[in-house]
């Protein structure tokens, strides 16, 4: 259903507890064939295409017309994420952090509408993350013609990403201002074997597992009634999942994957724990099983051989 925003205006005062950054925005993934890729999103997740820029699409819901995802033609995997800066201030400081570090940012004219200022910034990993400040405070509207009974509410929660050095990219995204939940030692080494990182309230945003260099996967969030009629919709679409439903441990989400006709992977995700902005790191403590699924099925072998 639609939902009543009270949207919160960030000042300086807030932005030195809460940090620079405020919530992932949206993701632009690569598809080979828009013409295939837009049908397809629309009829599993209802997301509406609401501007084309360039080569891309944004889509977006249609109860609360904020765009979640971009899809941009050519290839395959992600092109980049997107991440809020709470002020114009903060905006302008993680930037100046950036410089400070001689980190080249660059402005590309194509993000989605409604930004009022963008830079984009290689991560180490060859990933690229956006910072936007968006042009005003944005409240939920429903698309009208496009929301109806049964429209889900989709928004932008996390990604996960695989590098082969995973200390190098979280200290790289705490100068952007990403701060740990929990991460996995590497052996006796400084280093990880796995990192969840936030720049608000909630678990992660950034998910960092050790691996090929490349995006895992792209989460979107739904209400938890929302999750269910998500996936009696694939008893509709015959479209079926590749993992999932879960319960992970991290976050005590719970979670179902599919990968789109390209092999993009998506997860769909509802009831990510908050933890609260002071949140101190933690480090795994449970069987590698238990955090995957607290159900018990285990991913299929494509989970850990085939990713963007
Ligand atoms: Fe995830």
């Amino acid at each position: 259903m639609p939902r009543i925003d009270h949207p919160v205006e960030d000042t300086a005062d807030t932005v030195v507890w809460k940090g620079p950054l405020g919530r992932a925005d949206h993701s632009v993934l690569r598809v080979p064939d828009l013409e295939t890729a837009l049908p397809w999103y629309r009829s599993m997740l209802g997301l509406f295409p609401i501007e084309r820029r360039g080569d891309t699409v944004f889509l977006a819901s249609p109860v609360s017309g904020r765009t979640v995802l971009g899809l941009t033609q050519g290839g395959t995997g992600l092109e980049y994420t997107s991440f809020t800066a709470r002020t114009a201030e903060s905006f302008q400081a993680v930037a100046a952090k950036l410089d400070g570090r001689n980190v080249r940012t660059t402005v590309d004219g194509t993000t989605r509408p409604g930004i009022r200022d963008a830079f984009r910034v290689d991560l180490p990993s060859g990933h690229i993350f956006e910072v936007v400040q968006p042009a005003a405070v944005e409240p939920s509207t429903p698309i009208a013609g496009e929301y109806r009974p049964g429209s889900i509410d989709v928004r932008t929660s996390h990604l996960q990403l695989r590098t082969t050095d995973v200390k190098q990219l979280t200290d790289f995204l705490g100068v952007l201002g990403f701060r740990s939940s929990l991460y996995v030692p590497l052996g006796e080494s400084d280093g990880y074997y796995l990192q969840f990182l936030r720049v608000n309230e909630f678990h992660h945003q950034v998910a960092i597992l050790t691996g090929r260099e490349g995006t895992h996967h792209v989460a979107l969030e739904v209400d938890e009634a929302d999750f269910w009629k998500f996936l009696d919709n694939l008893v509709v679409t015959k479209f079926g999942a590749e993992y999932g439903p879960v319960r992970h441990h991290e976050g005590n989400m719970l979670s179902i994957y599919v990968r789109d006709p390209f092999g993009n992977r998506l997860e769909i995700t509802s009831t990510m724990e908050m933890v609260g902005f002071d949140y101190a790191p933690h480090t795994a403590n449970q069987p590698f099983w238990y955090h995957m699924n607290m159900w018990g099925p285990q991913p299929p072998e494509t989970w850990e051989q085939e990713w963007m």
